[in-house]
């Protein structure tokens, strides 16, 4: 199986989730290729990986200017390449799981949700399934943003993510590989007696 784990990070909150959703991949013996889409700027195809994985902050409820960018590029290319068409009919076996990680300061997760559908409406425009959809939160980490994470929806979010969170995110993660495995599986048998044939 194939999984790619992209993600942007501002202020390292997104990294740690990151970090954790490659951690409990690789502890699974699965091959995963992470990338920062704020520092590596390459198009990817998409489409060769079985599972991706997407996150970013939150920046005004969308995600932030680099995942925004890279997100055009990508979807710039996917029209040149003809990957865009009426309809978006899905490619069997694969799938995205998007996330956000957020402060809710305002309106709690409702803040999260814009970020999360933008970042998932490159997948399933070419064909990928969506196949969850969640959200962490992070403490505002610029100093002179400190008092935000006392006074928000959310109530106290120092420190977030937390341990728990990142425990929270790992049983995510592998309950929903094992949980598309089965799929991903029968979509490469498929390929193999096409390609037998
Ligand atoms: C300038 C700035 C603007 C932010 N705007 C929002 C926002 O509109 N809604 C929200 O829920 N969180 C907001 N946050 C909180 C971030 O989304 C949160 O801290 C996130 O975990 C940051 O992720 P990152 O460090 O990976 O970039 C903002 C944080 C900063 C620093």
């Amino acid at each position: 199986m194939r999984i790619l784990n992209l993600y942007a990070s501002m202020n390292g909150n997104t990294e740690k989730v990151a970090t954790e959703v490659e951690k409990s991949l690789f502890g699974m013996g699965h091959d995963v290729e992470t990338v920062n889409v704020a520092r590596d700027e390459r198009e990817l195809e998409l489409l060769e990986y079985d599972i991706t994985f997407i996150g970013g902050g939150v920046y005004s409820w969308l995600p932030c200017k680099a995942m925004l960018g890279w997100i055009d590029r990508q979807m710039a290319a996917a029209k040149k390449k003809g990957l865009i068409l009426p309809n978006s009919p899905r490619v069997p076996g694969k799938f995205v799981s998007v996330y956000a990680t957020y402060a809710g300061p305002h309106t709690g997760e409702a803040e999260a949700v814009p970020a999360i559908k933008y970042m998932g409406q490159l997948f399933d425009h070419i064909g990928v399934t969506i196949a969850s959809e969640w959200s962490v939160v992070g403490e505002f980490s610029p100093e002179k943003m400190h008092f935000m994470n006392t006074c928000g929806r959310l109530g106290n979010i120092e420190g977030r993510p937390n341990a728990d969170d990142l425990r929270a995110v790992r049983e995510q993660v592998c309950a929903l590989v094992q949980s598309l495995a089965p799929v991903v599986n029968m979509a490469h048998g498929a390929d193999n007696a096409s390609a037998a044939s």
